[in-house]
């Protein structure tokens, strides 16, 4: 992988992918929008996404936690329609497009809620009020 300034001269020298991402959070209008960033063969869409909080837009919110270790599922969202993990899957040098997953509750941009119902506080503390 690349450092910064040999990601920076990429960029520069023309070698870049587009990373379209959807944008906002509930009650607003949905919205895509496009980022260019160096593309470099065998990096990830992760990687791109932390270049893009880095040099393009510190708001950009999205989640990770393991990276390339499968084991937190965290970063999951569309990857061109497709269901992926963000820190194995690699960007393809035409660009993708991501969003987050349709089946959870969307907080902003590519993170939704990924603790169960269960899980939750509220679940949790009616079930302590259960009486057996
Ligand atoms: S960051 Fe944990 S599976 Fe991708």
């Amino acid at each position: 992988m690349k450092n910064d300034a040999q990601k920076a001269r990429a960029l520069a020298q023309g070698q870049e992918a587009v990373v379209t991402v959807r944008r906002g959070s509930p009650g607003e209008a949905v919205r895509y929008q496009e980022f260019r960033v160096p593309y470099e063969p065998g990096m990830s869409i992760l990687d791109a996404l932390m270049w893009i909080r880095r040099y393009g837009d510190s708001t950009l919110a999205f989640r990770y936690s393991c990276i390339n270790a499968n084991a937190c599922k965290e970063c999951t969202a569309l990857v061109d329609g497709k269901v992926a993990y963000l820190c194995t899957e690699r960007l393809k040098p035409g660009g993708v497009t991501l969003e987050p997953l349709p089946k959870r509750r969307w907080i902003r941009d590519l993170v939704t809620d990924i603790v169960s119902p269960e899980e939750r506080l509220g679940a949790a503390q009616r079930k302590e009020g259960e009486t057996p």
